[in-house]
């Protein structure tokens, strides 16, 4: 077993490796599709997929959170914890730091502090359970990083929009957001220039959004 030193990176340890590879490997979405294709939208029933990121966005979340040196950086949402590794690696190798993820349910929340444990990164998060627009209201200072990687609601704004407009006033100017599902109504919001992003979809995963505080 690779034993993690105070030199070694989670990307060169292959716990990080065996951890991801379990996840990718998998289910990440139900042969219907998922909540996007079914009147099923409950979160609660679907806790056996995790709907994660790849892990070249995951590689891009690491890459861009040691450019900017952060320290400091929240999700919504955490599901099984793809994406909490990648953001949980790139605090260790900055030096520390804080990942605040969220998630509404409990099965998912568990899961992945199990995968963050296994991958020896637990100790840089604080995964906060239930509804994002309620956990996400108060980050306890200015975020360097966010990630909205959220869910599809009923009518009206997307979930996506809403914990936005939540986490928005709470990024630091310079800080910078990722988006992987392309809601209609998120995207009008960051690529609008009064809203204070410039922002630019990515050839990943079949777009996705990365956006910069101004
Ligand atoms: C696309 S998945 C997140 C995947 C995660 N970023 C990863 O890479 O593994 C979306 C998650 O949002 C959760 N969710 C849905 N509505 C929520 C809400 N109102 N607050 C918090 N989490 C919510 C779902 O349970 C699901 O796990």
């Amino acid at each position: 077993m690779t034993v993690l030193t105070s030199s070694t990176s989670p990307l060169l340890d292959a716990r990080f490796h065996q951890v991801i590879a379990g996840l990718d490997s998998a289910h990440r979405r139900p042969a219907n599709g998922g909540p996007r294709n079914s009147s099923e939208r409950d979160p609660h029933a679907y806790i056996d997929y995790g709907f994660s990121i790849f892990p070249e966005q995951g590689d891009l979340i690491y890459l861009l959170c040691r450019t900017i040196g952060a320290r400091r950086v929240a999700e919504f949402a955490t599901s099984i914890g793809m994406s909490t590794l990648y953001f949980a690696a790139a605090m260790r190798d900055n030096g520390g730091g804080l990942v605040i993820g969220s998630e509404l349910v409990p099965e998912k929340a568990a899961a992945a502090q199990r995968n963050l444990e296994a991958a020896g990164l637990l100790q840089w998060t604080d995964i906060r359970l239930g509804d994002a627009r309620q956990t996400l209201r108060n980050l306890g200072g200015p975020i360097d990083f966010m990630l909205i990687d959220g869910w599809p609601g009923g009518a009206g704004p997307s979930l996506a929009l809403q914990v936005m407009e939540i986490v928005a006033p709470q990024i630091r100017s310079g800080g910078l957001v990722m988006n992987d599902n392309g809601e209609a109504d998120y995207l009008d919001y960051v690529r609008n220039p009064a809203n204070g992003f410039r922002s630019m979809s990515l050839p990943l995963k079949g777009g996705t959004e990365l956006s910069l505080k101004l």
